[in-house]
C-alpha cells in the first residue's frame, strides 16, 4: 500500500483542515460569563484525570486566539474545525445569550474569513452545561430538547458566516465513556443510562439539524462518529459473528439511525433491558427524527478493532485482541491505514453519504523536545501520510470522501489522560505556551503548499 500520498490525487476542492475542540484549548474556563460544564465537575473530581489535570488554562486560546489564528493561516490549511463551548453561549444551557461568549466565536469566525480559512462548526464536543447534567444529563429527553435550542441559537448567530455544521461528536463516546462506563464526564457507570444518553443525542442530532436547517438554510450540516473497521481475528464463523456484534455496538448502533434506518435489531436483543426501546424512550418519530437528512458524514478514525469471540464476556461476548506483529500508538492504539480505506468504500456501500469527511485522524506519541527546541516526530509524521495515503484507493473506489481534518492543531487537554498525551502537529509547552510547529506541522504544511500549486508526490 501506497505510504506517501500524492498531492495531485485529490479534487480540486478538497477540505484540508487541523481540527480542535473548545474544552481542551480554550482555557478561561470561568471568564466572560462562562458557566460550568460537566468536564470542569470531571477534572476537578480527584482521581478523575491523570495527575489531577483540568482545562482551566488549557492551550489559553481565548486569549491567544490572533495568533493561534495566525498560526492555522500559516499551516496553509483551508479550513478549521472547532466547537463552540455550550455553556459560554449558555451559562446554564438554557436561557439567553450570553454576549461575551457570542463575541468570541464571532471573533474567531471573522478571523477565519479574514484569512481565507473555512470555520467547521461543531456544536458539540461534550462539554455540556453542568445544570443541565445536574437535572439529568442525556439520559434524559429534555437535554435534547435544550440542545436543539441552542443549536437554533448559534445557527441563527453565526449562520450568516459559518456554512458547515457538525451537530454532535462522537455520541458513542459521549454515551458510553461517560454513562457506561465512567471514563469521561460525568463518570458514571450504567449501561442503560449509556443507551438511555445515546438515544437522546441522536435525537438531539435530529434536532439541531432541523435547527440549522431553519435559521442558516444555505449551510450544510451533518453528525460526526468515532469509527472502528472491525474484523475477525481468525476465519471463524464464531469470531466473524463477534466482529459482527462489535460492530453493531461502536458503528451501526449510530449509522443505521442516522442515515434513517433506525437500531440494528442485533444489537437492541443483545441489550435486552438496557435498549432505549425496553426503557420506553424511543417515541413516535424518533426514527425519522434521527434519520434526518443531512449533507455529509464526519468520521473521527483513528485505529481499527480485532475482534474474538468471547462467550459471557460484557454483553457482546467479544472482546479486542491486540495482533503483536502490529505497529501502536502511545494510546496503544494499532497503526492501520489500510481499514480507513475500508471503512470509506464500506461506508459508500451500506449507507452511501452525499460527502465523507474526515473530521479527525491522528496520532499520539511521546514527543521530546530537542535542543535547538524542535520536535522531530517522525512516527506522527509517518502516521499522517499513510492515512491520507488510505485516502486515495478510497477516493479511486468511489467513496466521496471530501475532506480531512488532522487532529490536532495543537497539544491539549486530551481528556482523561490530562496534558500528558500530545495528539498536536504543533507542540505547546504547557509552562510558556509557546508554539512550535513539529516535523508532521511542516511535512502537512508542505503537503497541502504542493496541493496547492498541483506539485505531485
Ligand atoms: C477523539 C476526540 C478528540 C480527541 C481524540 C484523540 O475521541 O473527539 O477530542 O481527544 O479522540
Amino acid at each position: 500500500m501506497t505510504t506517501t500520498p500524492d498531492p495531485l490525487h485529490f479534487p480540486p476542492r478538497f477540505a484540508w483542515g487541523v481540527a480542535t475542540a473548545s474544552y481542551q484549548i480554550e482555557g478561561a474556563a470561568t471568564e466572560d460569563g462562562r458557566g460550568p460544564s460537566i468536564w470542569d465537575t470531571f477534572s476537578h473530581t480527584p482521581g478523575k484525570v491523570k495527575d489531577g489535570d483540568t482545562g482551566d488554562v488549557a492551550c489559553d486560546h481565548y486569549h491567544r486566539l490572533d495568533t493561534d489564528l495566525d498560526l492555522i493561516q500559516a499551516l496553509g490549511v483551508n479550513a478549521y474545525r472547532f466547537s463552540v463551548a455550550w455553556p459560554r453561549l449558555q451559562p446554564t444551557g438554557r436561557g439567553p445569550v450570553n454576549p461575551k461568549g457570542l463575541d468570541f466565536y464571532s471573533r474567531l469566525v471573522d478571523g477565519l474569513l479574514t484569512r481565507g480559512i473555512t470555520p467547521w462548526l461543531t456544536l458539540y464536543h461534550w462539554d455540556l452545561p453542568q445544570p443541565l447534567q445536574d437535572q439529568g444529563g442525556w439520559p434524559v429527553r429534555d437535554t435534547a430538547l435544550a440542545f436543539g435550542d441552542y443549536a437554533a441559537i448559534v445557527a441563527d448567530e453565526l449562520g450568516d458566516r459559518v456554512q458547515h455544521f457538525i451537530t454532535i461528536n462522537e455520541p458513542w463516546c459521549a454515551a458510553f465513556l461517560g454513562y457506561g462506563i465512567g471514563i469521561h464526564a460525568p463518570g458514571h457507570r450504567d449501561l442503560a443510562q449509556s443507551y438511555a444518553a445515546a438515544h437522546h443525542l441522536l435525537v438531539g442530532h435530529g434536532l439541531a439539524v432541523q435547527a440549522v436547517r431553519a435559521n442558516a438554510p444555505a449551510a450544510q450540516v451533518g453528525i460526526t462518529l468515532n469509527l472502528y473497521e472491525g474484523y475477525p481475528a481468525t476465519d471463524t464463523l464464531a469470531d466473524r459473528a463477534a466482529t459482527r456484534r462489535q460492530d453493531g455496538f461502536q458503528n451501526r448502533w449510530y449509522l443505521d439511525p442516522v442515515y434513517g434506518l433506525g437500531y440494528p435489531q442485533d444489537i437492541v436483543d443483545l441489550l435486552g433491558e438496557a435498549s432505549p426501546q425496553a426503557q420506553g424512550l424511543v417515541l413516535p418519530g424518533d426514527v425519522e427524527l434521527m434519520g434526518v437528512p443531512t449533507d455529509f458524514l464526519g468520521v473521527n478514525m483513528y485505529s481499527r478493532s480485532v475482534i474474538e469471540d468471547a462467550p459471557g464476556e460484557g454483553f457482546l461476548h467479544s472482546r479486542a485482541v491486540r495482533p503483536p506483529e502490529s505497529e501502536y500508538t502511545g494510546f496503544d492504539w494499532e497503526v492501520a491505514p489500510q481499514s480507513l480505506t475500508d471503512l470509506m468504500l464500506r461506508l459508500q456501500r451500506d449507507y452511501d453519504p452525499p460527502a465523507i469527511y474526515i473530521t479527525e485522524n491522528g496520532a499520539t506519541y511521546p514527543d521530546t523536545v530537542e535542543a535547538d527546541g524542535s520536535v522531530q516526530d517522525a512516527a506522527r509524521t509517518r502516521y499522517f501520510q499513510q492515512h491520507i495515503a488510505a485516502l486515495q484507493p478510497a477516493l479511486d473506489g468511489g467513496a466521496k470522501v471530501a475532506g480531512y481534518f488532522a487532529w490536532s492543531l495543537m497539544d491539549n487537554f486530551e481528556w482523561a489522560e490530562g496534558y500528558e498525551k500530545r495528539f498536536g502537529i504543533v507542540h505547546v509547552d504547557f509552562g510558556t505556551q509557546a508554539r512550535t510547529v513539529k516535523q508532521s506541522g511542516r511535512w502537512y504544511q508542505d503537503f497541502l503548499a504542493r496541493t496547492k500549486a498541483g506539485v505531485g508526490a
